[in-house]
């Protein structure tokens, strides 16, 4: 057993961080009274000492689990070089040139790389480079989607009312996210296109924050042929969904289309925004921040996870790991309030028929040892590392069914 629960939860020096955290700092989208203290491949070990298997990866940050040989040896590596972070626009570095590299080698042909700090970053330079091409048009995003928090990002965003009250927005089109081929809307996308003009169509191919919904076949094929057809750049948001967590680098490459424009970030370690070259702003200063390209130690870490991802055939594992825990969960579909188990390799939903119920058993598998989160209105997500094994599944989904059931 790697999960092993020995005080009450919270335990004694949880509580006491957390309330300073609550005085001092603003209590944001924290899900349960975890306080991290270190980890071991798939387990968290919070400050009192209590074990959990993490199947959060921290929201797909971790895609190796926390101890991986090669990551531990770059920390030992950076360790005594005080020069580990830069302005990495502004001073160029090696770390900088072999991220880069990486990076290309799994994004489409003929693609370059813009890095910055994090995801809604990564889709704030996606909207820019488009608004470059195409002028200040409005943009087309989809129900229920999430692309970040910053104030371009979220103006694009969907998923929860309280992220947009009272702020201002740039001009948005909504469609729908369509998750059924046969769905009356599957076609909004020509007639929005063929009544205005657009500078561009951002959507998630699986959406993260929004429920782990997955899009039909139809509506992304609809967004890239009318994307073709009326010269709109098509941005694909894979924050969540990239890097390998589907079983591929990319989950649109499970509905063969290749985005103009891509927002990449969580398990790269560092935002990166990769564009079809025909894109590139090409005047100097037009894109930049201070710490973009700028942290050495993400950048050689993310290039690592790359490299470590090929080497232990990581994809591979995604899928059939992926599969083993749908078998899991599909047996306690239907059965006290679980409406639905949904997702692509390592990506996986499942649907509670209310909120409160999500919100109840989330508390309750935290208790018992396993950290899941939730996604969506009533929806958890199972985002585990992409090392995780069998034997970990195997205990993670006898704690489910033990909570679930
Ligand atoms: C699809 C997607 N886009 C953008 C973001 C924003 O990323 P960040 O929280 O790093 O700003 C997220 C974060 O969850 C995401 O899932």
């Amino acid at each position: 057993m790697r999960h092993k629960i020995d005080t009450l939860i919270p335990g004694p020096k949880a509580t006491k961080i957390i309330n300073i955290i609550k005085e001092l700092s603003y209590d944001s989208t924290f899900t349960y009274p975890l306080v991290i203290a270190n980890g071991h491949n798939c387990v968290i070990k919070d400050v009192d000492g209590n074990a959990f298997l993490d199947f959060t990866s921290n929201i797909g940050t971790c895609p190796l689990g926390y101890s991986h040989s090669e990551i531990m040896q770059v920390l030992k590596e950076y360790s005594q070089n005080g020069m580990h972070k830069i302005a990495g626009q502004d001073f160029y570095c090696e770390e900088h040139a072999k991220i880069a590299q990486k990076v290309s080698s799994i994004v489409p042909e003929n693609f370059k790389t813009f890095f910055i700090n994090s995801g809604a970053e990564a889709v704030e330079n996606a909207i820019k480079i488009a608004y470059k091409k195409m002028g200040p048009l409005p943009g087309v995003s989809c129900s229920n989607a999430f692309h970040g928090r910053t104030l371009g990002a979220l103006s694009f965003t969907f998923s929860k009312p309280i992220q947009k009250a009272n702020f201002p927005e740039l001009p948005v089109k909504k469609i729908k996210f369509c998750i059924n081929d046969n769905d009356l809307e599957i076609d909004s996308i020509e007639k929005l296109l063929k009544e205005n003009k657009i500078a561009f169509i951002l959507s998630e191919v699986i959406q993260g924050e929004g429920g782990y919904n997955v899009a039909s076949k139809q509506f992304i094929t609809n967004l890239r042929k009318f994307a073709n057809q009326y010269g709109v750049p098509l941005i694909l948001d894979e924050v969540q969904s990239g890097m390998g967590r589907t079983g591929k680098w990319w989950a649109f490459e499970h509905y063969n289309v290749k985005p103009d424009i891509m927002s990449i970030a969580k398990a790269l370690q560092v935002g990166a925004t990769a564009y079809d070259k025909i894109f590139d702003p090409i005047e100097r200063g037009v894109l930049s921040s201070t710490w973009g390209a700028g942290s050495r130690i993400d950048m050689i870490v993310g290039t690592k996870i790359i490299d470590v991802i090929n080497r232990e055939r990581l994809l591979a594992n995604a899928t059939a790991m992926g599969n083993i825990l749908k078998k899991g969960l599909n047996e306690i579909v239907e059965k006290n309030g679980i409406i639905e188990v949904r997702g692509i390799g390592l990506m996986i939903g499942i649907e509670f028929d209310t909120k409160e119920k999500r919100d109840n058993k989330l508390i309750e598998l935290f208790k018992q040892g396993l950290l899941l989160l939730p996604a969506g209105q009533k929806a958890m997500r199972v985002i585990p590392p992409l090392t995780i094994t069998e034997e970990e599944i195997q205990e993670g989904l006898a704690i489910m069914t033990e909570v679930l059931l």
